[in-house]
């Protein structure tokens, strides 16, 4: 594995280890996945709403979080389509789980994140 240094640029693609705090632009990236994939369902900044469950309740380890969000969800009449599929959400799960893990801990409130400068 190669050494990055402190000052490289962040990248969307690279993953966020467990218990640490994604770069900020990821975090926006995934509040603006978020907000074209799932919010119509899953509520406003992830809270959930009478047809979907919150998503910032009862967090997922991320290998379920994605292999839910890819292949979707039923149970009984309680349905969620997959988006393995979909350009627009398929290569950014992490980039929208590192935004509700970001919204469980509080290191990320209610409305659009603001990065740091
Ligand atoms: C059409 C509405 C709809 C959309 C859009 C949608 N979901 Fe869902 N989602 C649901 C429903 C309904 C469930 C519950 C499915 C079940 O009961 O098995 C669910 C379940 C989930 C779960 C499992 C929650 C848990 O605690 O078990 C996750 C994670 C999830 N959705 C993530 C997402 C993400 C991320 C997106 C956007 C890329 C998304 N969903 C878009 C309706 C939706």
């Amino acid at each position: 594995m190669v050494a990055v240094g402190a000052c490289a640029p962040v990248k969307a693609e690279q993953p966020t280890q467990p218990g640490e705090v994604a770069a900020p632009q990821v975090i926006l990236n995934g509040y603006r996945r978020y907000n074209s994939a799932c919010n119509h369902c899953h509520g406003p900044d992830g809270v959930g709403s009478t047809f979907a469950p919150s998503l910032i309740e009862q967090p997922l380890p991320f290998a379920r979080f994605e292999q839910i969000v890819r292949d979707g969800s039923v149970t009984g009449t309680s349905v969620m389509r997959g988006f393995g599929d979909d350009p627009n959400v398929s290569p950014y799960l992490r980039d929208i789980y590192a935004y509700l893990e970001a919204r469980v801990t509080g290191a990320v409130g209610r409305g659009r994140p603001t990065p740091a400068p």
